[in-house]
C-alpha cells in the first residue's frame, strides 16, 4: 500500500467511531453530517477553516459553499487543484445559525479530530483561515492584520495564517493579500524537505 492510501486507511479508522459524534453540544444543534475533511491525505500544506457552514453540512464536504468556491478559485490562479491539498476546519459540525463555535466544542473536536488528523497527514505547512481557526489551533488571541502571512509554529510544523475566504468575500481589497498569503504557503510546502 502506498502512503497516500495508508494516511486515507488511518483517517478513515480515525472517523469511524465519530459518524454520528454526540462528544459535543453540535452533534445536538441540528447538524446533518459530520464534515471531517477532503482531499489529499498526503498533501504537503493543510487548509484550515473554521466551520461547516450550511452546504458543508449538506454535502458532508468542508468548504463548498460561497467561501469555498472563493479559496478553489485561489488555488486554481496559482495550478493548484482542490483535490491536491486537504482541507478541514476546527470543528467538523456546523453551528446553529452559524455562530462562532464555543470554547468547548473547539476543544473536544481539535482533541478528538483535527489534532490527530496533523498527526497522520503530517503536512509541511498548515495554513489557517481566519481568525478563529487561527485562535483556536493555539488557544491563543492574535491580530489577524498583524500577522498573515508571516511564520508560526505549531508541533513542528510552520503555520502561515491568512484570512477567512467569507471575509475576503466582503472585503474585496484583502484577496490581494489572501492570494499572496496562499501562494506563500504553497511555495513554502514545495522548498521545505
Ligand atoms: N467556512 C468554514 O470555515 N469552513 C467551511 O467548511 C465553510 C465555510
Amino acid at each position: 500500500m502506498n502512503v497516500k492510501n495508508y494516511k486515507q486507511k488511518l483517517l478513515d479508522e480515525l472517523y469511524k467511531p465519530y459518524i454520528k459524534c454526540m462528544q459535543c453540544p453540535l452533534g445536538g444543534l441540528g447538524r446533518t453530517k459530520v464534515v471531517f475533511g477532503a482531499g489529499n491525505p498526503d498533501s504537503k500544506i493543510m487548509f484550515i477553516g473554521e466551520a461547516p457552514g450550511a452546504k458543508e453540512d449538506e454535502l458532508g464536504l468542508p468548504f463548498v459553499g460561497r467561501s469555498g468556491q472563493l479559496l478553489t478559485r485561489a488555488l486554481n490562479k496559482l495550478n493548484v487543484q482542490r483535490d491536491d491539498v486537504f482541507i478541514t476546519n476546527i470543528v467538523k459540525c456546523r453551528p446553529p445559525n452559524n455562530r462562532l463555535p464555543l470554547p468547548i466544542e473547539s476543544t473536544t473536536c481539535k482533541s478528538i479530530l483535527l489534532f490527530n488528523q496533523i498527526k497522520i497527514i503530517r503536512p509541511k505547512i498548515i495554513c489557517t483561515l481566519g481568525s478563529h481557526a487561527l485562535n483556536s489551533l493555539y488557544d491563543k488571541v492574535f491580530q489577524i492584520t498583524k500577522c498573515r502571512g508571516k511564520q508560526h509554529e505549531f508541533d513542528g510544523i510552520v503555520v502561515i495564517p491568512t484570512y477567512h475566504p467569507a471575509y475576503v468575500l466582503r472585503n474585496p481589497v484583502s484577496g490581494k493579500h489572501f492570494l499572496e498569503d496562499i501562494k506563500c504557503a504553497l511555495e513554502l510546502a514545495e522548498m521545505i524537505k
